[in-house]
């Protein structure tokens, strides 16, 4: 039986660790090869660090013991030049890409810094822009864009309270979504599809992090990991505190492959429900 992506290419951002290199692997284990992009190196205003050259070489490791190739690129998706440089280093290994996972992103929790503004939304829109953009003229009918939103985009006053960084995460997130719809209509006559994953708390950096414990335990001056799950679950009404990186990865297989061939300009939320708890709370999601 050939893999569900057997023989595709998919360029994957943030691909150094968490959901990025969850994706890879996945992808990996049901036949793709693998384009995968990092920054690795650190963000100023960003609240945690970047992955590293050794989470990169873990991600070629995991996909290589598949038996599929991976192209690995140090690139900073906010550069254009850079994103075109990654993709012509994936066309010079594999010929072809037909799957994007623009899913790069970072949250920043300074209240001062506006380049906390400019940073996460330089990479949570921006980015996605420009990684589109790098790949779009090597795209053929089949090919399948799949972008990784938040929840955050989908509710009021959540992030937004952490600054600069979380309002423009709330923003980029949603014109993510935005931008994700109006060029699924763009690419549609050419069979090219365009999705869109809205993903509930993930256990990765992003959210294990202090800054995340003290937003969802203000009454402690250092709550710890342990501290924090009972507000994580609050938010969910399965009662669970995070998902992991594979269940996003599961959404975005489905988007990649043929089994989704007619499915474009969806906004799925892989949320536990959350979005059901907000919506009864008279919260447009
Ligand atoms: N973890 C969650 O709870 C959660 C929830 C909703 C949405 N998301 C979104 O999921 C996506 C993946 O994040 P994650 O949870 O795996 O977090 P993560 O921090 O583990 O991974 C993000 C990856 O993106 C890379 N990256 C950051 N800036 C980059 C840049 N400018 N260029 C290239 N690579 C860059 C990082 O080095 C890292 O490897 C992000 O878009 C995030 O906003 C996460």
């Amino acid at each position: 039986m050939t893999g569900r992506v057997e023989g595709k290419v998919a360029l994957i951002t943030g691909a150094g660790r968490g959901q990025g290199r969850s994706h890879a692997v996945r992808l990996a284990e049901e036949g793709a090869d693998i384009i995968a992009v990092d920054i690795l190196e650190d963000i100023s205003t960003a609240a945690y660090e970047m992955s590293s050259q050794a989470d990169m070489d873990e991600t070629v490791r995991l996909v290589e013991a598949l038996d599929r190739r991976i192209v690995p690129v140090k690139a900073d998706v906010r550069e254009p030049s850079q994103m075109r440089e990654a993709v012509a280093k994936g066309i010079a290994e594999f010929g072809h890409i037909d799957i994007i996972s623009a899913n790069a992103g970072i949250l920043s929790f300074d209240q001062e810094d506006f380049q906390a503004f400019t940073d996460v939304f330089g990479v949570d829109f921006l980015g996605v822009v420009n990684t589109v953009d790098a790949v779009a003229p090597h795209l053929t009918e089949g090919a399948s864009i799949v972008i990784t939103s938040s929840t955050a985009a989908l509710m009021e006053n959540t992030v937004e309270k952490i600054g600069p960084g979380g309002m423009a995460y709330s923003s980029a997130k949603r014109a993510a979504a935005r931008y994700a719809h109006d060029i699924a209509r763009v690419f549609a006559s050419r069979r090219i599809r365009v999705n869109v994953i809205h993903p509930f708390n993930t256990n990765t950096r992003l959210i294990q992090n202090d800054h995340i414990y003290r937003l969802f335990r203000p009454d402690l001056e250092n709550p710890t990991p342990e501290d924090a799950i009972p507000a994580f679950e609050a938010t969910s009404p399965m009662g669970v505190p995070w998902m992991e990186p594979v269940d996003i990865s599961n959404a975005v297989l489905f988007f990649a492959s043929e089994e989704s061939r007619y499915v474009t300009g969806m906004q799925l939320r892989v949320d536990t429900g959350q979005m059901l708890h907000l919506v009864e709370a008279g919260i447009p999601g």
